[in-house]
């Protein structure tokens, strides 16, 4: 109720922030986070707007409010919900030139890879939050913020994907992770380095982003009304095999190992794994490192020996997917997607050498 509350408040432009005529037209959806929360209460999609000062140089500004929460609080349905929301904004609007997001920043990564995943436009989809909330002393929320217009409203991010912007750094939301609990610089891109930067005169682009996304995605929400449960397991020295079977039991069609190393498990993990397959579970295997690429076996006549012959079937051991050079976070979210389209093991492995 109250998203279509403001909704309707926000088709009235705001009267302090007359655009010049030729902006573009750049739509903040906020869904809450730390650079909202202001103590005493946290700070609308309105005020975020009003508090950008000089926008109007770069954007014709407007907003909704979808949600005001922290980003961990924030459900699967709820992130279907944003996508459905921003992909009937680009439908429905074709003047629109970009939209920005406002997220909390400690799952932040997460809702912009589904995002980057599922929003079938080549127009900018920018995500944006702050590390300091807007009653701290040197808060960055509004020139975060200003950042985001400027670079959706650039002809520049089309086609990109959708960008993680924060510290005057453009991330791309496939590659970014939090790397800091509290510091400004948290958002990185472990190595591969920042698409771009947002600097005084211009939006300045780097490189490019070479991986299935936006309107190349084969994932289509439009038609879905939940995600399948896909839990994440960290292998850590002699780690015992129960939360994986925990996981299969619990209902899991997918589970994304981050595993120690290029992919080994621990303890008794291994025989968990094998049971998890043979429940028909679909395991990705990542690595825990933070950055670095998990490759599928070798097939073929020259290929040694599957690793678990003898133990397991081949259509079983065909269930173990390689996470390529996902973060296990956002291997889940792709998984999650993934297992919407298909149960084939063989094209999830596709899927995940794609995207
Ligand atoms: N740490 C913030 C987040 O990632 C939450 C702060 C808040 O909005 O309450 O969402």
């Amino acid at each position: 109720m109250w998203r279509v509350a403001l909704c309707l408040a926000a088709a009235a432009p705001l009267p302090a922030q007359t655009p010049a005529a030729a902006v573009p037209r750049v739509r903040l959806v906020a869904t809450g986070g730390t650079i909202s929360n202001r103590t005493g209460g946290r700070l609308t999609a309105e005020e975020l707007v009003k508090s950008m000062p000089g926008i109007e140089r770069y954007a014709q500004a407007e907003f909704e409010q979808f949600t005001n929460v922290a980003s961990s609080e924030l459900t699967l349905d709820q992130w279907l919900g944003i996508s459905k929301r921003l992909n009937e904004l680009f439908r429905t609007d074709a003047g629109l030139a970009g939209l920005v997001v406002t997220s909390g920043t400690d799952t932040l990564e997460e809702l912009a890879y589904f995002l980057d995943l599922t929003v079938r436009s080549e127009k900018p989809v920018v995500v944006v939050g702050s590390m300091r909330n807007p009653s701290t002393l040197g808060y960055e929320g509004a020139a975060n913020l200003l950042d985001g217009f400027r670079v959706a409203a650039s002809p520049a991010a089309r086609n990109k994907g959708v960008l993680v912007v924060l510290n005057d750094e453009i991330n791309s939301a496939r590659d970014v992770t939090k790397t800091d609990a509290v510091r400004l610089q948290t958002f990185q891109t472990r190595g591969y380095g920042v698409l771009g930067v947002v600097d005084a005169d211009r939006v300045v682009f780097h490189r490019d982003v070479v991986k299935r996304h936006t309107v190349r995605s084969e994932f289509d929400v439009a038609s879905l009304t939940t995600l399948p449960r896909v839990d994440i397991i960290m292998v850590y020295q002699g780690a015992d095999g129960d939360l994986i079977k925990a996981a299969a039991d619990a209902g899991a069609k997918g589970i994304v190992i981050a595993a120690a190393g290029a992919g080994a498990t621990s303890g008794t993990q291994r025989e968990a794994e094998n049971y998890a397959v043979k429940k028909g579970v679909v395991v990705v295997t990542t690595t825990r490192t933070g950055s670095g690429r998990i490759a599928p076996p070798r097939r073929g006549a020259n290929a040694p020996p599957p690793a678990r012959a003898g133990t397991l079937t081949p259509e079983e051991q065909g269930r173990f997917v390689a996470g390529e050079d996902l973060a296990p976070v956002k291997a889940r979210v792709l998984l999650m997607l993934a297992l919407t389209r298909t149960r084939d093991p063989a094209d999830i492995q596709r899927i995940f050498s794609e995207y």
